[in-house]
């Protein structure tokens, strides 16, 4: 068998873990497999960009942040049939039965567009996919995906360092997050950290209401902007809220930080490296039974992945949702 791994999308941590787990359990299980890495995600594959992989490769990659693969981001790939057609053909005249693909909601969304030509071309390459990336924004009303954790761990730290220096000087923090306008990512965090409030994608915020909250406290007070929001910059935030505070005396200070590219790097959560391998290990041993394509979610280890057609996964009507749940916003505001 002929298989090929691919990190698709923005990269996060729990890829490599992936990558190693393809590797060694497919080497380990039939060693005759020729395993391939596909260099920078879908552009790699557009290019017929290929490294073969072996176990030394993939030595001590289990907890490595970023993706030893490499992404480039296509955003043409959606609109461009021909660059489709092109990837199908590859994979097919590459002889490569399976493609092994670990990244996010757009890269789902290629890996269906692209598995419906190789059917319909009745070529022979077929994709399991396994939900990679830091936004949660993948299948997300059926598991979390793997870099979410780990995303939310460095979140954590930084929002914990910040709230060092606020309370010290008492002061309020805006404090941006990425996630895309799933803002899962943002919510946690607020809960985990115990953030005064989480401002939404889409959200008409209540200055006046949000003032209130804030000169209710004395000390630090930390409020989370999720990426998704934007309809104001952070410093336009900061200033309608100082005007606020000055009709008020109030005498807060406010401040402004983006935790941004920092919340995607750094080590994989332990609890990211298990599924992203516990995953990979079931996508393998279903592979060498020669499974279907299909959308595999990263359940824990000993429960079994939900597999779903690629084209259910792939629809964000059917299995995704933008919103987070109302029931989160609550917990998120009785928390604080
Ligand atoms: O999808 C992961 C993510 O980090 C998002 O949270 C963010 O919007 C985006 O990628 C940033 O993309 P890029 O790395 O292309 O700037």
């Amino acid at each position: 068998m002929k298989i090929a791994i691919l990190t698709g999308g923005g990269d996060c941590p729990g890829m490599n873990a992936f990558v190693r787990a393809v590797v060694r359990c497919s080497l380990n299980m039939r060693p005759e497999t020729d395993v391939w890495g596909v260099t920078d995600g879908w552009k790699g594959l557009i290019n017929n960009d290929y490294r073969r992989l072996n176990k030394r490769d993939v030595a001590g990659l289990g907890s490595a942040g970023g993706t030893v693969l490499g992404t480039v981001r296509v955003p043409e790939l959606a609109a461009r049939v021909d660059l489709q057609e092109k990837i199908a053909r590859n994979l097919h005249e590459n002889h490569f039965d399976y493609l092994f693909m670990c990244g996010g909601n757009g890269s789902i969304k290629a890996a269906n567009v692209i598995e419906t030509i190789l059917r319909r071309e009745d070529m022979m390459t077929r994709i399991v996919a396994a939900p990679g990336s830091i936004d949660n924004d993948v299948c997300n009303n059926i598991g979390l995906s793997i870099g979410f954790y780990s995303a939310l761990d460095k979140s954590l730290e930084m929002l914990g360092w910040i709230r060092d220096t606020a309370s010290s000087h008492r002061r309020v923090y805006l404090v941006k997050s990425m996630g895309r306008k799933s803002a899962y990512l943002a919510f946690y965090a607020g809960i985990a950290t115990g953030a005064e409030y989480v401002i939404q994608p889409g959200e008409n915020i209540d200055f006046e209401k949000l003032a209130v909250l804030i000169g209710e406290r004395d000390r630090d007070t930390r409020i989370i902007v999720s990426e998704g929001y934007d309809a104001l910059t952070l410093t336009e935030i900061r200033e309608t809220l100082e005007n606020i505070f000055g009709q008020r005396n109030l005498t807060h200070e406010i401040r402004t930080v983006d935790m941004g590219y920092f919340q995607r790097g750094g080590k994989a959560a332990v609890t990211d490296i298990l599924r992203a391998s516990w995953v990979a290990f079931r996508m393998v041993k279903d592979a060498f039974r020669n499974c279907e394509s299909g959308f595999y979610t990263a359940s824990y280890i000993g429960d079994s992945p939900e597999v779903l057609p690629l084209y259910i996964a792939a629809d964000d009507a059917i299995t995704s949702h933008d919103d987070i749940p109302p029931e989160v916003v609550e917990m998120a505001l009785a928390l604080r």
